[in-house]
């Protein structure tokens, strides 16, 4: 009986066998009750459908929240322009969902009164470290429970735990893969992708046509971004959200966004995981692409360092981090000059630029050209050339040419050795 319950944990909850045994569960084994929580970053199904069965199912209250905006805006698009891709291929759409969802749980515990929190992550993955580290981080006081970790239910007990607790399952037969999707990107793992030899099959992919069947001709997007920030497509300003799934479904028509990556989890294995990421793969690819025209080279080369540790800091499970913030701010500062549009081309399976433009572009064409107008000072480099090898010129006369001494380098034996004053 509720009565007797002592108080309440909100429960991650997805509407699939795992958090919904968790519900009766979770009741029994800590007699407490359970508000479920949904948050709906894209792709998350029917959202209406998941709150009656969570009620269905026993939950005292069922929560649900489109926080699709918030993603994009506070999650997806920083992401983006800092560059991160973990392991220069993962664009991390999981890896940036799970703390918006932790920290919209903790929002709802408050909310409700619960004094704990619960999800359905296994003890071997990334997601469990994501939620953990947030809920301790923004709120210590609550309990965590993780069903997952602790009960030893093989699916078939699963199964038969719902059936003793009338918990409708649905027919479908169980994917032979593990599978999460938000608006970023979709995951999926297990079955034969284990054996990081084997192909992935056709039916291992959702959301992209195979490069084969591809379209004959080539799609264009153009990307208008701001400051870093796509804010339009194809000459039309518009949101995150409809940007984002606008190029998911043009890029999958074309079968870009493919990636297959066997990837460093953060509790010591590789894991081999199937992505399919087409707006991630476009977006990155079309934001270097206007910063390469935007930065300065300097900037550009030690933004990919900032890239590489933003990507494992989101990775990791730190996006609730001084750290993080003190990147934010460097990114947030490199990125005032990145407006313009670029033009993306699409073809099986590719996604390359066929164009970039953009006010603050560093690119001159009056440096640059072999042709007639050409306004660079080529006297100039003469001189420049002369102190840029002078270091160098000196310690080969000193040191590396010294006594007739030729000059090696693995597979080059003996080259010169003609000493002469610098
Ligand atoms: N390996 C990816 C990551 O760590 C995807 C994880 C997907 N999560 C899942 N529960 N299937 O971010």
């Amino acid at each position: 009986m509720a009565e007797t319950r002592r108080g309440k944990v909100v429960l991650a909850y997805s509407g699939g066998l795992d958090t919904s045994v968790m519900v009766p569960w979770i009741q029994e084994k800590y007699n407490m009750d359970v508000v479920t929580f949904t948050v709906d970053l894209g792709c998350t199904g029917d959202m209406e459908k998941i709150r009656q069965k969570a009620l269905k199912t026993g939950a005292v209250d069922a929560v649900t929240q489109d926080a699709r905006n918030l993603f994009v805006d506070c999650f997806v698009f920083p992401a983006l322009a800092a560059g991160a891709l973990y392991e220069g291929k993962y664009p991390l759409a999981t890896a940036l969902g799970r703390p918006l969802i932790a920290k919209l749980m903790v929002d709802a515990a408050r909310a409700h009164n619960a004094t704990a929190v619960a999800h359905g992550c296994t003890g071997k993955g990334n997601d469990q470290v994501r939620f953990d580290v947030t809920f301790q981080t923004l709120a210590p006081d609550l309990k965590i429970i993780a069903p997952v970790r602790e009960w030893k239910m093989s699916r078939d007990q699963a199964l038969e735990y719902a059936a003793k607790h009338d918990i409708p399952v649905e027919a479908t037969v169980k994917s032979p893969y593990s599978l999460d999707m938000n608006l970023f990107g979709r995951s999926c793992e297990a079955g034969v992708l284990e054996d990081p030899w084997t192909e992935p099959p056709e039916e291992a992919f959702g959301w992209t046509t195979s490069p084969e069947s591809a379209p004959d001709s080539p799609a264009y997007v153009t990307i208008e971004f701001e400051s870093g920030r796509p804010v339009g497509l194809d000459g039309k300003a518009m949101d995150g959200v409809p940007l984002i799934e606008a190029l998911n479904a043009v890029g999958g028509e074309h079968g870009v966004g493919r990636i297959d990556h066997v990837e460093n989890r953060l509790v010591g294995i590789k894991s081999r995981e199937l992505y399919e990421a087409p707006a991630a793969v476009i977006l990155h690819m079309a934001h270097r692409e206007l910063e390469s025209l935007c930065l300065s080279k300097q900037a550009q080369r030690f933004k990919t360092i900032v890239a590489q540790e933003y990507a494992d800091l989101v990775y990791n499970g730190l996006w609730f981090s001084g750290f993080h913030q003190d990147l934010a701010a460097f990114v947030a500062s490199s990125q005032r000059f990145v407006s313009g549009q670029v033009r993306m081309k699409l073809f099986k399976g590719q996604a390359t630029v066929a164009g970039r433009k953009s006010d603050n572009s560093l690119y001159s064409k009056k440096l640059a050209t072999y042709e007639t107008g050409d306004q660079f000072d080529h006297e100039a480099a003469k001189g420049f050339i002369r102190l840029w090898g002078l270091g160098q010129q000196t310690q080969a006369n000193i040191q590396l040419l010294k006594d007739g001494r030729g000059f090696t380098l693995p597979g080059i034996a003996g080259t010169g050795g003609e000493t002469g004053k610098a």
